[in-house]
């Protein structure tokens, strides 16, 4: 059976690493994207993953990496748009530039990957995007401008669905609660939250629980097609 091509978005930590490790161990040939290049260099050797330098923020990034995606000669059966930058701030306070910059990163890049790589996907191929469970809930207002980011993303992934499902390409979200990855160590005047949302959920996901449901979703037989899964911790789901 022919190899399977995978491209995931920020593979240089969390989720993302976690996920193109299992896609490696699982067989893909992986394309690891991100935008620290001595990182990537590290899992080239460590994992054996093709990599590429893009910022998601940089539209002319993201025009390359679409040129780089439509000119290879194996197209990809897999895209994982994982990559997202988080703030915690209230909308009533954020900068413009930074809220238009978290929709060019959380919104637009995930829906031109789409769109460079879904006329080359092959019929079996499969769109996963990483959203989360504060587009539905927000546990305070300073969550809304990343929810507000990851709302829009999944109505756009619903057009995704109706677009590619009859060509046969899958379509999947899927929905963390908390999980344990550098990406609140990111957020400035977070301390207090996180100790606070600690008491609350005293044990979060690590990266590799939300990987290991990725390999399932991609595993399933071609006839069904998960639209959703949400992944909680057990005590946040109380
Ligand atoms: N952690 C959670 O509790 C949680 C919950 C729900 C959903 N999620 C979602 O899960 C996904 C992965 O998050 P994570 O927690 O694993 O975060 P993470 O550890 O911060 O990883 C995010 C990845 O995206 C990359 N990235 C950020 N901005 C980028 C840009 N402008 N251009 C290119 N790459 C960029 C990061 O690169 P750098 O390392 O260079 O910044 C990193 O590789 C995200 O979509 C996030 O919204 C996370």
């Amino acid at each position: 059976m022919r190899q399977r091509h995978a491209l995931i978005t920020g593979a240089t930590s969390g989720i993302g690493l976690a996920s193109a490790k299992k896609l490696r161990e699982a067989g893909y040939h992986v394309v690891a994207v991100g935008r620290d290049a001595e990182r990537l260099r590290v899992l080239e050797v460590e994992l054996g993953v093709v990599t590429r330098v893009a910022d998601l923020a940089q539209p002319e990034s993201r025009r390359e990496l679409g040129d780089w995606i439509a000119a290879r000669q194996v197209p990809l059966d897999v895209l994982v748009n994982n990559a997202a930058e988080c703030v915690y701030e209230s909308p009533l306070t954020l900068e413009p530039a930074r809220m238009s910059r978290l929709f060019e990163v959380n919104v637009v890049a995930p829906i031109e990957l789409a769109r460079a790589v879904a006329p080359h996907m092959p019929h079996g191929g499969h769109i996963v995007q990483l959203s989360s469970v504060t587009a539905k809930h927000l546990a305070n207002a300073k969550f809304a401008p990343y929810g507000t980011t990851k709302a829009a993303l999944e109505h756009l992934t619903e057009a995704l669905r109706l677009e590619l499902h009859p060509r046969g390409i899958g379509v999947s979200t899927l929905v963390p609660g908390l999980v344990d990855t550098p990406i609140y160590d990111k957020l400035p005047n977070f301390e207090s939250t996180r100790a606070k949302l600690h008491q609350h959920v005293e044990v979060w996901l690590e990266p590799e629980d939300v990987a290991d449901v990725l390999l399932w979703v991609l595993s399933r037989p071609p006839h069904l097609v998960i639209g959703e899964v949400t992944i909680l911790p057990r005590s946040q789901a109380r």
